[in-house]
């Protein structure tokens, strides 16, 4: 085997353990936001689909579709691509932008932005009631409570237009609490 090819042969290898490790993050399939509306919606459980849908969360993927997404791109170095089709863009703006099809239920919508399932997890096997109803349980069928550290995959020097990211002061904005859990 001449260099060459023996470069080409490990960038393909390379290329293929990659996308192995990207598709290993997606166990369970994606419901979208407004599955979890059904049951996380009304006022006297707190509005919390209510709450999220007035994020800046909620407005993510169509931040990319702006004017000023496209400024921001270009200053990032990413050329004249659309960010709403950029990996470099929709990979902290659009929940399960990369998941195989096979995966994403009928409501699921990369207009959603950052839903629910960005932070708590892929919710196909996880919402039906009971299991929700039982959290160690919710937990082993893909649930998670995400804390402090896991903003940070998002929130950090990566993003072109990156704030300094206080969770105190951050966590306020997106506040959603069940006042009937404690
Ligand atoms: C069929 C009703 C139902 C659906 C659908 C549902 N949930 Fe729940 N969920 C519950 C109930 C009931 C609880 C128990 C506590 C409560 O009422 O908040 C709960 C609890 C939770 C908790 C708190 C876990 C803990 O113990 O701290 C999270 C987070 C959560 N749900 C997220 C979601 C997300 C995200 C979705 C959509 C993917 C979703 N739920 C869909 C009914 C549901
Ligand atoms: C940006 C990340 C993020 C998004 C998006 C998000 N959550 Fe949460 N959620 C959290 C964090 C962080 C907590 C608090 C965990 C804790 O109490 O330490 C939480 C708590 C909860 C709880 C428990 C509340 C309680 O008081 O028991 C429920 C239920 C929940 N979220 C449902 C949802 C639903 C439904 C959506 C979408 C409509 C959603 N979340 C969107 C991060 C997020
Ligand atoms: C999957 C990626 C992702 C995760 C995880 C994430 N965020 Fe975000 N967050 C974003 C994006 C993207 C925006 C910008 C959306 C926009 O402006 O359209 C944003 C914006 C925000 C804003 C608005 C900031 C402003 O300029 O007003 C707050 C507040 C925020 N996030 C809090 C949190 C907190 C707290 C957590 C963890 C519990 C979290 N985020 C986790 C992607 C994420
Ligand atoms: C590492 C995660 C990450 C990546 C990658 C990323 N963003 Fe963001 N983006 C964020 C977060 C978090 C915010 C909220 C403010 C902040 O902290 O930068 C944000 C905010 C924005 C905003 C402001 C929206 C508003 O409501 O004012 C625009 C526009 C934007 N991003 C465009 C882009 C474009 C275009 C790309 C690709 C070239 C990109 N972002 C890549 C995380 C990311």
């Amino acid at each position: 085997m001449n260099r060459l090819s023996g470069a080409v042969l490990s960038a393909l290898i390379l290329v293929f353990l990659l996308s192995l490790s990207i598709n290993a993050e997606y166990k369970h399939g994606f419901v979208g936001a407004s599955k979890c509306r059904v049951c996380h919606m009304s006022k006297k459980k707190g509005n919390l689909y209510g709450i999220w849908k007035e994020t800046k969360h909620a407005n993510a993927y169509l931040a990319l579709t702006t004017p000023e997404a496209k400024e921001v791109a270009k200053k990032a170095g990413q050329g004249d691509k659309p960010p709403q089709e950029n990996p470099a863009c929709l990979k902290c703006h659009v929940t399960a932008w990369d998941a195989p099809a096979e995966l994403l239920g009928s409501k699921y919508s990369k207009e959603e932005g950052v839903g629910c399932e960005s932070c708590h997890g892929a919710g196909k096997d996880y919402s039906p009631i009971k299991i929700m109803k039982d959290q160690a349980l919710a937990v082993e069928k893909g649930l998670s409570v995400p804390k402090k550290e896991d903003c940070l995959e998002c929130h950090n020097k990566e993003s072109p237009t990156y704030k300094p990211f206080d969770y105190e002061t951050f966590w306020a904005k997106i506040l959603h609490d069940n006042p009937l859990t404690e």
